[in-house]
């Protein structure tokens, strides 16, 4: 089994100023449209985690959801979202955050997460960082113990991976793009 990053990193397409003039866009799609890509890309996280404690995974709307739910099947673990505002139908609590690219505002069910719970944080690619520190408030205020947060791409340039870090959590990433 050839469990090479490079191998999802050469899968990742690059638009040019997408959404907004400047902006390097990273596009998953590709690498998701390839059944090998895809399945390399689940083994890495499945090898990571599989001897890990954890008791669920949570991921980030949208595209954390693509990844973080296989993630969370494959580990015979439950997969709660952190959902963009007004998406949730019950009791929740809100993070606002900042983008790259604007900023938002990340939601959970209030009962998603029990006290002590052991969760891994999934989204596709940490930029500024702001999205992957909303989900891990979100889930500290739940009560959760935060194990690690992992992402499919980093892009070190904006710093959002070293801000991560100094808040104390793990981040694991696939790959890197300066
Ligand atoms: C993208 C990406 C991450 C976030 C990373 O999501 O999927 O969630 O931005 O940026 P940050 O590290 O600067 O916070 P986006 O809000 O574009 O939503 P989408 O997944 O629905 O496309
Ligand atoms: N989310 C934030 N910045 C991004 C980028 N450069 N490419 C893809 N998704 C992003």
């Amino acid at each position: 089994m050839f469990l090479d990053p490079n191998y999802i990193r050469n899968r990742i397409r690059t638009v040019p100023d997408w959404p907004e003039p400047g902006v390097l866009f990273r596009d998953i799609t590709p690498l998701l449209q390839d059944p090998r890509s895809f399945r390399v890309l689940i083994e890495l996280f499945v090898y990571r985690y599989m001897n890990q404690r954890l008791d669920l995974v949570a991921g980030i709307d949208a595209r954390g959801f693509i990844v973080g739910s296989v993630i969370a099947h494959e580990l015979n673990l439950g997969f709660v979202p952190v959902r963009k505002k007004g998406k949730l139908p019950f009791d929740t609590i809100v993070e606002q955050y900042q983008l790259e690219y604007g900023s938002a505002s990340v939601e959970m069910h209030a009962d998603a997460v029990r006290p002590g719970q052991r969760v891994l944080l999934v989204d596709d690619l940490v930029a500024t960082g702001g999205t992957m520190l909303a989900g891990m408030k979100l889930l500290q205020r739940l009560g959760a113990n935060v194990v690690e947060a992992a992402a499919v791409i980093e892009l070190p340039r904006l710093g959002g991976a070293q801000a991560i870090r100094e808040q104390g959590l793990n981040l694991y990433t696939v790959c890197q793009f300066e």
